[in-house]
């Protein structure tokens, strides 16, 4: 089954948009390859909207720009393959892309095998351009099912922004993850809007089929079309940490060829991606909202996480209190943690754990629940 811990890759929208072609994913794989990336869990490598010619062939197959893709998708996907990496294509539940191009409405089937012959792993589907009297449920099931009826595996990757309350129905139309928001720009407003909107939907997000808050900013520096003012360190590191904590498909949108080695590494941060990727993908309990949200979450092995986040301009002095977890120091039990990012240990903690954290920043400790004589 696929999806069983959060979708990891790259992706051509946030930073190139209209402007791709053949060379510039090959130059991504080999980049996601070189750069240790792909040894920590990237793995899809994604065209987004504008591949395709505008007309359909006298079959009604999709075309790709041939002025793009010289040598044809199937000659990208096999390199992107050869690579030990996998492929994924865009397309849209209308009759037209979000950007202007064929899409999918009424040709799903022969979409959907076109993408196979090709050899794609995964397909975004996006929204735009939808009869109005069509709802998502039956689009998204029609290509769920359409997809599955080639045989070949392909991740369906959903995205309709979260409209009509996606996360209700979009895990019985077979999709792998599903878009719950808007686009992402690249400032902390926009990062910091997206993830706390999706804060009392993350029971919906699970196992097969996990909610994206959209794809990273991270390290892209205000350069490339979701370019939107850039975001500090700190602010990148507490994007990153969000999205690994809510167990997001973590999708890369920044131009991996002038990323600096500090970004890349935030990208391979171990720690993270061992939450982000945590078997058991339960949600997380809300112990404080607002915007100095503090959770509570089940690993897997018997761990624990607390996260702190503070996404406002001051530092700020937070408590996650036990017993709004049913944990009293009469059970007998208490918490020994660590601080993911430090190393630092907290010692055997019964009441509370408390930390100071800085503005826009994290802290997020995980450990073992153990009994204290
Ligand atoms: C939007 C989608 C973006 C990108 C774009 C392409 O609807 O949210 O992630 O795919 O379409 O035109």
């Amino acid at each position: 089954m696929l999806s069983m811990t959060p979708p990891m890759g790259w992706n051509s929208w946030n930073t190139f948009g209209r402007n791709i072609d053949e060379a510039l994913f090959r130059q991504m794989a080999d980049l996601i390859v070189e750069k240790g990336l792909k040894d920590v869990g990237y793995e899809y490598v994604v065209i987004d909207d504008c591949w395709a010619l505008k007309q359909r062939d006298e079959n009604g197959k999709l075309v790709a720009d041939p002025a793009k893709f010289p040598n044809g998708i199937k000659a990208l996907a096999d390199y992107i393959h050869s690579k030990g990496l996998k492929f994924g294509m865009y397309s849209c539940a209308g009759s037209r892309t979000c950007d202007g191009y064929p899409s999918s409405f009424g040709y799903e089937f022969v979409d959907a095998q076109t993408f196979a012959d090709w050899g794609v792993d995964f397909l975004k589907y996006d929204f735009c351009f939808r009869p109005k009297l069509t709802n998502g449920p039956i689009l998204y099931n029609r290509m769920g099912m359409a997809l599955k009826a080639t045989g070949r595996e392909i991740l369906f990757s959903a995205c309709n922004w979260g409209e009509f309350e996606t996360e209700k129905w979009i895990r019985s139309t077979g999709a792998h993850m599903y878009r719950s928001t808007y686009d992402i720009r690249d400032n902390f407003d926009s990062i910091k809007s997206l993830a706390l909107s999706q804060v009392d939907k993350l029971a919906y997000s699970g196992i097969g089929c996990f909610n994206d808050i959209d794809m990273l900013v991270t390290g892209m520096r205000n350069k490339g079309l979701a370019a939107g003012g850039g975001c500090t360190d700190v602010q990148y590191a507490t994007h990153f940490a969000l999205w690994c904590f809510f167990q997001s498909p973590l999708m890369i949108g920044g131009n991996l060829s002038i990323m600096t080695d500090d970004d890349i590494e935030l990208l391979k941060n171990k720690e993270l991606l061992a939450i982000n990727q945590d078997k058991e993908a339960r949600p997380p309990v809300v112990l404080a909202g607002g915007d100095r949200p503090i959770f509570f979450k089940h690993l897997d092995n018997g761990e624990y996480a607390i996260a702190f986040f503070n996404l406002t301009d001051g530092e700020a002095t937070m408590y996650a209190e036990f017993f709004d977890i049913g944990i009293t120091p009469e059970c007998g039990h208490g918490f020994e943690l660590r601080d993911i990012m430090t190393g630092e240990e907290t010692g055997f903690v019964k009441d509370y754990l408390g930390t100071k954290v800085e503005p826009f920043g994290f802290k997020i400790f995980r450990g073992k629940f153990v009994k204290k004589n």
